[in-house]
């Protein structure tokens, strides 16, 4: 079947740090790159990179065919992706080298300028059973998630950056929602449930280094995968590696448990290097990986 991502394509900033600013401090930066981001091309290359068919939804500005470039030579198709008088989406991204944490801030630009219209003519070509990935740094998620609905799709959604209300305004579509532990954490108080009581069919609550669990809110049953020991090097990007992975996995027939397993190898492989999209492991590398676990 086909993925399809409605996503954020981002040019990455990012300045590596001695430790990431606390407020009213000035630090000196002792590198300074750019890259392919956002949490939609992330989840859209980690996908096609193990080995799914990808089909990205999304918007650049004018000036950014690079964006686009990067993405087809990752794998990813590409012709749903407009050129809109918006400049691209840009993330400012400060990574510690103490442990290789982030810090973001993100600019929407063209991300914010989709339209529904396009997405809907785009989903045209979706057949039934098709997976489409959505994650909160795109407008109109509620009109696409109802259309991807009715048009027999299954949706997956990322909730980052965390808002209680986009969470809730999808949620009558979605079959898996993926949130991080203060994701659940922030989603639990604001909608007063546990997340074992969601209305939603499926949740995967990822752990950093403790790993990931899925949670089958129907049968009451859960899937735990540890996560591997790496050295950290940059963060920035595994969460959205996790998704991809795992979303290509579910797509190939994989059990949850060994989709879950694939996506955190993979995103540990990714937290050994710097960057995001274009620091995602193939799948080659994830088997090589994974063959040195066992
Ligand atoms: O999840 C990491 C991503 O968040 C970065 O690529 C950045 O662009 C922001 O969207």
């Amino acid at each position: 079947m086909t993925i399809w991502n409605f996503g954020s394509i981002n040019a990455d900033h990012f300045y590596d740090v001695p430790h990431l600013p606390a407020p009213g401090e000035t630090l000196a930066a002792t590198a300074y790159r750019i890259g392919l981001g956002g949490k939609g091309a992330n989840q859209s290359v980690a996908a096609a990179r193990a080995g799914a068919e990808v089909r990205h939804i999304g918007a650049v500005g004018q000036d950014d065919a690079w964006a686009i470039d990067r993405l087809a030579q990752y794998g990813v198709k590409t012709d749903h992706i407009a050129r809109v008088n918006v400049a691209t989406g840009h993330a400012v991204i400060y990574v510690a080298a103490s442990d290789g944490e982030n810090s973001i801030v993100i600019y929407p630009g063209a991300n914010a300028a989709i339209e529904l219209g396009a997405v809907k003519d785009a989903l045209e070509a979706a057949a039934t059973g098709d997976l489409l990935l959505m994650q909160n740094e795109t407008g109109v998620q509620r009109a696409v998630a109802e259309v991807a609905k009715a048009r027999g799709l299954r949706l997956i959604y990322s909730a980052a950056p965390f808002d209680a209300d986009a969470v809730r305004d999808v949620l009558p579509y979605i079959d898996t929602l993926i949130v991080n532990e203060v994701e659940a954490r922030q989603l639990s108080a604001a909608l007063d449930t546990g997340i074992n009581a969601l209305p939603v069919a499926n949740v995967v609550v990822t752990l950093g280094s403790d790993g990931a669990v899925w949670h089958d809110i129907g049968a009451g049953t859960e899937a735990r995968v540890a996560a591997i020991r790496v050295t950290p090097v940059d963060t920035t990007g595994a969460g959205d590696t996790f998704a991809g992975y795992l979303a290509a996995g579910l797509d190939a027939g994989l059990t949850v448990k060994d989709a879950m397993g694939r996506a955190a190898a993979a995103a540990a492989l990714k937290v050994t290097r710097p960057g995001t999209a274009d620091a995602i492991p193939s799948s080659d590398d994830v088997e090589r990986f994974l063959a040195t676990q066992s």
